[in-house]
């Protein structure tokens, strides 16, 4: 089979780009990961991504005048890769439409809560505020609405009486890691 390239965008740890990278190791995964962008010249996810050999960089929004150029920079240095889908992965910049209009219904994120509930940041300490018994992670299209593209996949995950903000982060996280190759595999056979 041949495997259709994606890359990974990110802005820290990097526990969805391993699970991504490692789902794409299996000969059946219909993608390989091709580059990995970071617009944190830190991110522990960048060392992940070199040491499977794939290709890396990382820009920063403040050695720019805009983020337009800083965006148009990104473009540029995709563009090689001729990518069939970008999954961003804990990518913490918001995506202008013009980006998204680049790469039209190819762009995925992983989002920490069942959308549409708890768009945006803090998901875990909002549940645990209003006392939901239920949360969960979803894989979604990017669209010109924050966290508001069609829906792909979504996993829930059972809220205990002792769970914390940290241990609520941990049980979503791990599903968060089977969900999104869970969800390229759907896009890209369709
Ligand atoms: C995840 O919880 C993801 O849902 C959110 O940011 C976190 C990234 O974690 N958007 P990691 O960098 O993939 O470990």
């Amino acid at each position: 089979m041949t495997k259709q390239p994606i890359g990974v965008f990110i802005s820290g740890r990097g526990t969805n780009l391993q699970s991504i990278i490692n789902a794409s190791k299996n000969e059946n995964f219909p993608c390989e990961v091709k580059i990995v962008f970071s617009d944190n010249h830190n991110a522990k996810g960048i060392n992940l991504a070199k040491e499977s050999g794939i290709d890396t960089f990382s820009l920063e929004i403040k050695d720019f005048k805009n983020k337009r150029e800083f965006e148009e920079q990104i473009l540029k240095l995709i563009k090689p890769y001729d990518l069939r889908l970008i999954c961003l992965a804990g990518y913490m910049k918001i995506l202008s439409s013009e980006f998204i209009e680049h790469y039209p219904n190819k762009i995925l994120n992983i989002h920490p809560s069942l959308l549409p509930k708890y768009k945006g940041l803090n998901t875990h300490k909002r549940v645990l505020e209003n006392n939901d018994d239920i949360t969960g992670c979803t894989v979604h299209y990017v669209n010109h609405e924050l966290d508001g593209g069609e829906i792909i996949v979504q996993k829930t995950v059972k809220v205990d009486a002792i769970d914390s903000v940290t241990t609520l982060a941990d049980k979503v996280l791990k599903q968060e890691n089977l969900i999104y190759p869970e969800a390229i595999k759907i896009v890209l056979r369709k």
